[in-house]
């Protein structure tokens, strides 16, 4: 059975497709692959949550995916990125609060940011906290994260500010695995 069969029944919900390929393009300042969406009117694809198809996404690359309209960008991360954002003490950040929706108040260590235990998945809204630029991914930066060439904002393995004029982490959505190669956003 299809991802699209299992959800049929969840008609607020719309599947996008991450083709084998998608998650290894390297996405620009404001440019994002949308891979395959099911049709919708705006109005209900707003407020829609989506399941997304991460079987496809390679280690050390990213998908980005358009919801709500806004990318969000699901990496799955190496373990060097994992021990690097790990390795981090609060005392270094800028912005001490997860910016996590699934975790409301809680600091910004790793663990509280990285979807899976393991913290092998980090999923993140595309969009810089500064002045709402996308930042480039794929290791951009002084700190191997993301990086907005904006106005320089630099963000480590874990999305979080370090450098640079935007004041708060990269916000991180209500987020879920549904099953071992599915994302679930809102
Ligand atoms: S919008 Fe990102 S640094 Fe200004």
């Amino acid at each position: 059975m299809s991802h699209a069969e299992d959800h049929a029944g969840t008609r607020r919900d719309f599947l996008y497709y991450a083709t084998a390929g998608a998650g290894a393009v390297a996405t620009g300042a404001a440019v994002w692959p949308l891979v395959n969406q099911m049709n919708a009117s705006a109005d209900v694809r707003a407020l829609a949550s989506i399941f997304v198809d991460v079987s496809g996404v390679q280690v050390g690359t990213q998908l980005t995916v358009k919801w709500r309209g806004k990318p969000v960008f699901i990496r799955r991360r190496t373990p060097e990125e994992i021990e690097a954002a790990r390795g981090v003490q609060l005392s270094e950040l800028i912005d001490a609060q997860a910016e996590n929706q699934n975790k409301p108040g809680a600091d910004a260590s790793d663990a509280n940011r990285a979807l899976d235990e393991a913290g092998e998945w980090l999923v993140m809204i595309g969009v810089c906290t500064h002045l709402g630029c996308v930042p480039i991914g794929n290791a951009a930066g002084d700190f191997g994260g993301w990086f907005c060439p904006c106005h320089g904002s630099h963000y480590d393995t874990s999305g979080r500010i370090r450098k640079g004029p935007a004041p708060r982490n990269l916000d991180v959505p209500v987020a879920q695995f549904t099953d071992a190669t599915t994302i679930k956003l809102g």
